[in-house]
């Protein structure tokens, strides 16, 4: 299978077409953003370890029964995929209070929410990815009842095996996001699975290990993005 043309340029990746009309190219950059794209830095590396940290995590995923669309490793940047016809919703998964949900309800920051509550967002970035519920996705074509039972489901699960697997390795899975799509009509996991999509807090400091750290100018963003590879066993170089 070879690269050919661009298909689209994300905020973090860039997708390429391949030889092969079922099969795509996730190019993971650099570049991190955050505020929807208002700020853009370089972060070098980061490319290389999402790259790796998303692959190391999906097939820990698959194995659990979760569909995903990672194929084979490419190179350090470079994944091939299924091509998905992609869901415009974004599914969060929250453990303990952080981000957008402090600030919508008031609550304390580390809060646990037990059991874990399950969020719907548009991705738009022009609306700055506004909250949605089901009732909306369906109304709107976004996405049918059926599937939307089924992502939330996959998501659930996902967090079963990635809660134990992070607290295994001495780590708080705060919160994460995934998108799905369709391939051959079955609901599957796309995008990517890394410290960019997710909240990781080490379980003894509640130290922060993922993009907070570039939200919130704390620095060593990819020393922490690396400590969380190194800490699972991600093998980097
Ligand atoms: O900002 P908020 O608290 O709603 O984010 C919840 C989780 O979803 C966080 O782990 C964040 O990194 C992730 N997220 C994301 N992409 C977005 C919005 C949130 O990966 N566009």
């Amino acid at each position: 299978v070879q690269k050919t043309t661009e298909l689209y340029r994300g905020k973090a990746k860039t997708v390429y077409n391949t030889t092969d009309d079922n099969l795509l190219v996730l190019h993971f950059r650099n570049d991190t953003s955050a505020f929807d794209g208002e700020r853009i830095e370089q972060l070098d590396r980061k490319g290389m370890i999402n790259n790796k940290f998303n692959y190391f995590i999906m097939q820990k995923l698959q194995a659990a029964g979760i569909p995903t669309q990672v194929e084979q490793l490419l190179s350090d940047d470079e994944v091939l995929v299924k091509k998905l016809k992609m869901i415009p919703v974004e599914c969060v998964v929250r453990n303990f209070a952080a981000g957008s949900l402090v600030r919508r309800l008031g609550v304390t920051e580390g809060m646990a929410l037990t059991p874990p509550t399950f969020e719907l967002f548009l991705k738009n970035d022009a609306l700055h990815d506004p909250m949605v519920n089901e009732s909306l996705a369906v109304s709107f074509n976004w996405a049918t009842e059926a599937q939307l039972a089924k992502m939330k489901q996959l998501t659930f699960k996902a967090n079963e095996v990635l809660a134990a697997l992070f607290d295994a390795a001495g780590m708080m899975l705060v919160d994460f996001k995934l998108e799905f799509g369709v391939f051959n009509g079955e609901i599957v996991l796309g995008d990517e699975f890394s410290p960019d999509g997710c909240r990781l807090w080490d379980k003894a400091t509640r130290k922060k290990l993922d993009k907070d750290r570039f939200r919130q100018g704390l620095g060593g963003v990819v020393e922490a993005y690396e400590e969380v590879a190194n800490r699972l066993g991600v093998k980097l170089d």
